[in-house]
């Protein structure tokens, strides 16, 4: 199983590309978990699907720990040999969307001052900690724009960091921080996607004079026909098929399969 993270600066892209690429390696046959750590909650959307239709998470920690028998704080349970059937446990919080993706949604933050997110986010950790032993083939995670889920360590030992940038100066400072705090998880690879790319844009090239220095690197052309099909509420995937962001995201899917 791949465990792969989804992150980057605010409005990159990065829902989009997680929720076109989870259907791409679905449609092949691959079983595919998505889990939305946003607490803005936009991927069940861009996966066809409404937020009334799906339990989050954080508003039933307390029931969730009360299944899995184990202290809120403990980040490491998984390790320490407690045998529970994890599909149990969380099947009444896994949505199937669209071409046979599961979701997962974390939750958000219920009233203003209501607290941090810290232990929802301890607790999507410790469930991919148990979803590692199952039977899905990639476990995607899509993340609130910046840094602070690499604090909580979310990604730890995860395979892939998919940092979605745009060729902007504050997105690839966000990059570059994004990049450093991943290694220092032990992430295998870092790769940065380049996102809204105008025709002709050397990506590569400037990424790389920007100081850039990701494992691989790809990009994505900007394509108005993503921001139609959100005007309309439809899915890019649904809404021109052949548009040139899937063909862009294809190839990275194809890229992603060879590891
Ligand atoms: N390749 C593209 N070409 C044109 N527009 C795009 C492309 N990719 C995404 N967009 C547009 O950019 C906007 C932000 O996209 P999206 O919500 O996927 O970003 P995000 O990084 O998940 O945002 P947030 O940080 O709020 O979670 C949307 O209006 C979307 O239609
Ligand atoms: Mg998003």
């Amino acid at each position: 199983m791949k465990k792969i993270i989804v992150t980057g600066k605010g409005g990159v892209g990065k829902t989009t590309i997680i929720a076109t690429l989870s259907r791409l390696l679905a449609r092949e046959g691959h079983r595919v978990l998505v889990i939305d750590c946003d607490p803005s909650m936009n991927l069940a959307m861009s996966l066809g699907v409404s937020l009334s239709d799906v339990l989050p998470l954080a508003e039933n920690k307390a029931n969730i720990h009360a299944k899995l028998e184990l202290d809120l704080d403990d980040e490491h349970a998984h390790e320490n040999g407690n045998e529970i059937e994890i599909d149990e446990v969380i099947e009444d919080y896994i949505v199937e969307t669209k071409d046979g993706v599961k979701l997962i949604v974390m939750g958000t933050i219920p009233y203003g001052g209501s607290g941090c997110l810290c232990s929802s986010i301890a607790l999507v950790k410790l469930l991919i900690g148990y979803i590692a032993s199952g039977d899905n083939d990639f476990v995607m995670v899509d993340s609130q724009a910046g840094v602070e889920i690499f604090g909580r360590g979310l990604a730890s030992e995860f395979d892939f960091t998919l940092v979605i940038t745009e060729l902007m100066p504050k997105a690839i400072e966000v990059t570059r921080h994004v990049m450093t705090l991943s290694r220092d998880l032990g992430v295998k690879k870092q790769i940065v996607i380049v996102n809204k790319v105008e025709d002709g844009t050397e990506c590569e090239t400037i990424s790389r004079e920007l100081g850039l220095n990701a494992d691989q690197m790809y990009s994505v052309r900007c394509d108005k026909k993503v921001i139609e099909a959100d005007k309309k509420g439809l899915l890019i995937l649904d809404y021109a098929p052949q548009a040139s962001v899937v063909e862009d995201i294809q190839r990275i899917k194809e890229e992603i399969l060879e590891g």
